[in-house]
């Protein structure tokens, strides 16, 4: 046997051997301090609240938050920034009896000072490395100022853009979705929990809030099982493999149970199943909010449900600190159920390094360092350019020639600092908000030494005010292109922002229509949280760029697609309606018994007699600069076993003008089942680079895993059968197709 196999075998040993014996350490440390806890000092641990510097939820007034910390009844305060201020709070929770180390949440959903695109927004880049590396960042701010846990990734499936808080997570798709959701845990919590750079993240929301019926925010979620399991679940399963620290649950009941008091999600599946060995803390206030729910009678039994289902953490509801107490006296729950509780959030601040050191997170240089990093802003800039979707280019009028003469910039979207942040950006009291570059200055740090620059507003984004026109329209006239920034406000979307009506609002189309009459060329810039409806521009504007809200670097990230600095590569992660009326409706679809195939016939099959099937854009649709040729699909055998696997090629030629990257996409259609199943679904994609002119072969491996399902009895199951396999370019634009048959 060779010698590198001892040495392998050794090292192998000698780490496994020192986690687990680590554990084990915690688990005694842990098991030491619940010995000495009085009941109050339990209860006092599952209790959080929020600093009432920022308020991210309905507020509840009570002013002897110190007095409760110095008093060991607080576990964890969120929204508290800064070290300064982070320090301040530590120093009382250090004055209680047993000096336990208060927890510091905080939702930096992407990004900390240095803010990136949206989620939804990164992955439309379909880039896990720069997914990854935005949070990694972000946990690196909020990790020098003071936060040891981020309330991210939220990992809800969304197919109805009418939600606000689509906004937040990765869009429609299971797999694309899993995978972000792992490359945000691994980001977020970096090489190890415990490390100064890392913060625990925290699994949103559980579960299945992104279903809420209408897009209504907080509204009801129904669902079969198995839709629950195949579409739902997977992103937060991902998440827990990746090693999340904490999960939340959601405010919305789940098939008439409230997710806070759902013992089959909480403990059967997350705790049981899934082993999760982390804790659960409550969204704000839903531990309570179960009596509006219709759930319990009062917030004694809204507590009892709550510890019983599995929620450690109370964010907020204060159900906790007012009835656990009373509930052991009653002998309605054991105390076992509480030191559970406090065990899994006791482990986590072992793992900090709280107990070592409470104020480890709370190094003034060292924030004052991570906060002004050149090397965040430009990371920053790059995943904001490659966030941005060409949605449109009639006869390539993108890229822009940076010797324009003249560019009239047009509309209110272009010089707002803000706005650029989207919903969800971290305020950091004292923090510099002109810490973002606006779309006007993003321009002219691109062209404004050769180029004129105009400037007019236009109009509101609300509003049927049409006083800005003649202005604007008179500055169109001047130039030789015109640049047209549009679209929604940021805080349109967002939490408890759902939107009945999901068109570009205002009269900025009519603004468009007026700029078109000028006969200027006119390209598009649409800034959103979602899909909007936006038909007159998609029909009528050369050219389009969906630039989300894409943070501190927006307006140079902008600049460089403009300029084709940076050739676009990013592909919608989400379907975008023709009409709100088609909502809900996503690629991944049933074919039904009668299924619509075109707009022409609309007797007796599954259309609309007043509106077409197809939406706008399709999920993974997203053009480029140049063009991609696909070719020579070739699969290794057409026939194989679940215990086989089929290796796929396919070349794709770059046969444009410009350098690219292209999103290989990889769907199957698995032809007939025991249940019926999509008609195509995402099961594999490359995001590849290739020179003008060049080739690239690209492999795919087709395994069981992808071939497999949830059967009518929630097995995950492979079955026998014929599978179409398609290559495409978007899951409407599919280039090559062929066939397999998987077989006993
Ligand atoms: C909010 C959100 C949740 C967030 C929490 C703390 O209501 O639903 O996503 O993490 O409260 O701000």
């Amino acid at each position: 046997m060779p010698l590198k196999f001892f040495i392998s075998a050794f090292l192998f040993c000698s780490i496994f051997f020192t986690v687990s014996a680590q554990q084990k350490t915690w688990s005694n440390k842990v098991d030491s301090v619940l010995h000495l806890m009085t009941l109050e000092e339990k209860i006092g641990q599952l209790n959080q609240y929020t600093d009432d510097l920022t308020l991210t939820g309905p507020a509840t007034v009570d002013n002897d938050k110190a007095s409760q910390i110095k008093n060991g009844q607080v576990g964890s305060l969120l929204n508290s920034l800064g070290t300064t201020r982070v320090r301040s709070w530590q120093t009382m929770a250090m004055q209680s009896r047993l000096k336990i180390p208060l927890l510091f949440g905080q939702d930096v959903i992407h990004g900390y000072k240095t803010t990136f695109p949206i989620p939804l927004a990164e992955a439309a880049s379909w880039d896990m490395d720069a997914i990854e590396l935005s949070a990694r960042i972000a946990a690196t701010e909020a990790s020098a100022s003071g936060i040891n846990w981020t309330f991210a990734p939220m990992v809800d499936i969304a197919r109805d853009p009418r939600w606000g808080r689509v906004m937040e997570g990765a869009g429609e798709d299971t797999y694309l979705g899993s995978l972000i959701a792992k490359a945000r845990v691994t980001g977020f919590q970096g090489k190890k929990l415990g490390g100064l750079d890392a913060v625990m993240a925290c699994v949103k929301h559980f579960a299945a809030y992104g279903a809420a019926v209408g897009g209504r925010d907080y509204n009801s979620v129904d669902m079969s099982e198995r839709q629950l399991w195949e579409v739902y679940l997977p992103p937060f399963k991902a998440a827990l493999d990746a090693g999340a620290a904490t999960f939340m649950n959601s405010f919305n009941d789940v098939n008439g149970i409230p997710a806070t008091g759902n013992a089959y999600l909480q403990r059967t599946i997350l705790k049981g199943k899934w082993n999760f060995t982390g804790f659960v803390v409550s969204d704000w206030g839903s531990i309570g909010e179960m009596v509006n729910h219709g759930y319990v009678k009062n917030d004694y039994e809204a507590a009892l449900s709550a510890i019983r289902a599995g929620s450690d953490m109370d964010m907020e509801s204060r159900s906790y600190k007012n009835n656990l107490a009373k509930l052991v006296k009653d002998n309605k729950i054991p105390v076992s159920l509480i030191d559970d509780a406090v065990k899994r959030i006791l482990l986590k601040k072992f793992e900090l390094g709280l107990f070592d050191d409470p104020f480890r997170f709370c190094n003034t240089t060292r924030e004052q360092q991570a906060l002004n990093n050149a090397a965040h802003v430009k990371a920053a800039r790059a995943i904001a350019a490659k966030s941005i979707v060409l949605l449109k280019n009639e006869n390539h009028l993108l890229p822009l020639s940076k010797s324009t003469k003249t560019i009239a910039f047009i509309g209110p979207l272009v010089k707002p600092l803000l706005q650029n942040k989207g919903f969800w950006d971290v305020t950091i009291p004292g923090v510099d908000s002109n810490f973002i570059v606006s779309q006007w200055k993003g321009l002219q740090n691109k062209v404004g030494a050769s180029s004129t620059l105009l400037y007019a507003k236009g109009c509101d984004i609300e509003g049927d005010n049409k006083a800005g026109f003649a202005e604007a329209i008179a500055i169109a006239k001047q130039a030789d292109v015109v640049i047209l920034s549009i679209g929604e406000k940021r805080d349109m979307s967002g939490e408890a922002k759902s939107r009945s009506n999901i068109n570009i609002p205002g009269v900025q189309e009519d603004l468009l229509k007026e700029l078109l009459a000028t006969g200027k060329p006119v390209v598009v810039l649409i800034n959103a949280g979602r899909p909007l409806v936006f038909n007159y521009t998609a029909d009528h504007a050369p050219a389009i760029l969906y630039t989300w809200w894409l943070g501190s670097e927006a307006g140079n990230a902008i600049a460089d697609v403009l300029f084709g600095d940076v050739n676009p590569s990013a592909k919608l992660p989400m379907t975008f309606p023709l009409s709100v009326g088609q909502v809900p409706i996503y690629y991944n679809h049933f074919n039904t018994g009668r299924p619509a195939t075109n707009d022409n016939n609309h007797i007796y099959n599954s259309s609309y007699t007043d509106l077409s099937i197809f939406p706008k854009y399709a999920f993974g649709y997203g053009l480029s600069y140049t063009d991609f040729k696909y070719s020579d699909l070739k699969i290794s055998k057409n026939k194989m076993t679940a215990k086989d696997q089929i290796d796929v090629a396919v070349t794709i030629t770059n046969t444009g003008k410009y350098d690219g990257e292209e999103v290989v996409q990889l769907y199957l259609h698995n032809k007939v089942a025991s249940v019926v199943r999509p008609i195509k679904e995402l099961k594999d994609f490359q995001k590849i680079q290739i020179a003008t002119g060049a080739s690239k072969t690209i492999h795919f491996q087709i395994n069981a895993q992808k071939l497999s399902f949830y059967n009518q009895q929630l097995a995950w199951v492979t079955e026998p059968g014929d599978f179409e396999l398609m290559i495409g370019s978007s899951s409407a634009d599919i280039r090559l197709k062929t066939e397999f048959e998987l077989v006993k």
